[in-house]
């Protein structure tokens, strides 16, 4: 089979021609022939030789962590509710299944304590990028058909999922938003977030907005690109505000808008997401999605100030990262509502379709209108 991956001893990417052919090996796994993979900054960061490190016995790594697939074949054991033709998206994060990691043994390896942990595409596992993969029903998940538009959207819909739920159950913690039961994100309580600003309007941030809009949440998108471009036009066209920080900087944007409850980092640059604690209000939360380099980070801070609006407003900031099964179920139910109120513009968060053989262009640059690229993956 042809997979894009990266070869460890030269850091390039290929596309290799002698990937085997996966077969079912237990019997609650499903052979899925893979039809679309997103093209993430953490692929881009890898082909750069940050990160990215193949299974073990492997001198390449598969890439590819955003997947939408078909199932082809369902093993003797698999649960009933798969099935030939059925649309599935597989998780990214494997469980470390160390006895000392009690996150892991409850199905939440996005919380893993050991750090011990395999992503696929990412590290220690084959990525998606190629025609056919063999997974456990443990870390697939149905789609609906009519999410085939936009499945592939599924996993950093996930991320975004994560990462506000969490900031609306820290949210607990206020008295008035006390009524959570379990961790559902029907029963999370969102009377807190009454306003959000989303910084960086890539997928991640597009994607945040689209869920804060859902939950009927006044959102605002921050970012350096021009207000009637392509991204500042698409984010207007769902009900949020778009901000370009090139004529506002964040900090002037809460005298604006009033007071700011949560901020949703979507970045990924380091002074950028530092910034912004100088736009967030009272008792309000701020999440970092964005995964830096460990470099090229340094910045000032004005530590006082800061530090005393931090404990005098009773502000969080909270890093988030990764998505575990509950948040990809959840990503189904709202991407599916999205895709009801907003056809047109969820189909336009995918601004490109790639074939493969162009892998090395679409892994190194990034046209500056681009929202979601994704690979076509042909079936042999
Ligand atoms: C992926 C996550 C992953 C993270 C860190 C992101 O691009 O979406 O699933 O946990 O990278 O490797």
């Amino acid at each position: 089979m042809r997979a894009i991956a990266l070869d460890k001893p030269s850091g390039k990417p290929t596309l290799r021609t002698d990937v085997p052919e996966p077969a079912i090996q237990a019997p609650d796994e499903l052979r899925i022939r893979v039809l679309e993979v997103g093209i993430c900054g953490t692929d881009r960061a890898i082909v750069r030789g940050e990160g990215g490190v193949p299974p073990s016995g492997s001198d390449y790594l598969v890439l590819g962590h955003e997947m939408l697939g078909q199932v082809v074949e369902t093993g003797s054991e698999a649960s009933s509710d798969y099935k030939a033709g059925d649309l599935v998206v597989c998780t990214v994060r494997r469980p470390c299944r160390l006895p000392e990691c009690p996150t892991c043994a409850h199905g939440e390896s996005d919380l893993c304590y050991t750090g011990k942990y395999s992503e696929r595409g990412i590290v220690g596992a084959h990525g998606y990028m190629t025609s056919r993969i063999v997974e456990s029903t443990d870390f697939a998940v149905k789609l609906p058909p009519e999410l085939r538009p936009y499945g592939v959207l599924i996993e950093p819909t996930t991320v975004v999922e994560k990462a506000i739920l969490e900031s609306v159950l820290i949210q607990n913690r206020l008295d008035w938003v006390r009524n959570l039961t379990d961790d559902q994100e029907a029963n999370r309580d969102w009377r807190f977030v009454k306003r959000a600003l989303v910084a960086g309007a890539g997928p991640i941030g597009i994607m945040a907005a689209f869920v804060l809009l859902l939950h009927g949440v006044e959102t605002h998108v921050s970012d350096i690109r021009p207000r009637d471009g392509y991204k500042g036009r698409l984010v207007e066209s769902i009900g949020a505000t778009y901000w370009n920080v090139m004529e506002t900087p964040v900090e002037d944007i809460p005298s604006s808008t009033g007071s700011i409850d949560l901020i949703v980092e979507a970045t990924g640059v380091a002074p950028v997401a530092w910034q912004l604690l100088s736009a967030l209000g009272v008792n309000g939360v701020l999440v970092f999605t964005g995964v830096p380099g460990d470099r090229g980070g340094e910045l000032e801070l004005e530590g006082g100030h800061l530090m005393r609006q931090m404990v005098l407003w009773n502000q969080v900031v909270l890093g988030s990262v990764n998505a575990n099964r509950s948040y990809f179920l959840q990503a189904v139910k709202d991407l599916s509502e999205m895709g009801r109120r907003w056809p047109q513009q969820l189909a336009s968060v995918i601004t490109a379709h790639v074939p493969i053989e162009n892998y090395e262009t679409a892994l190194t640059s990034q046209p500056a209108d681009e929202v979601k690229a994704v690979f076509d993956i042909p079936e042999n």
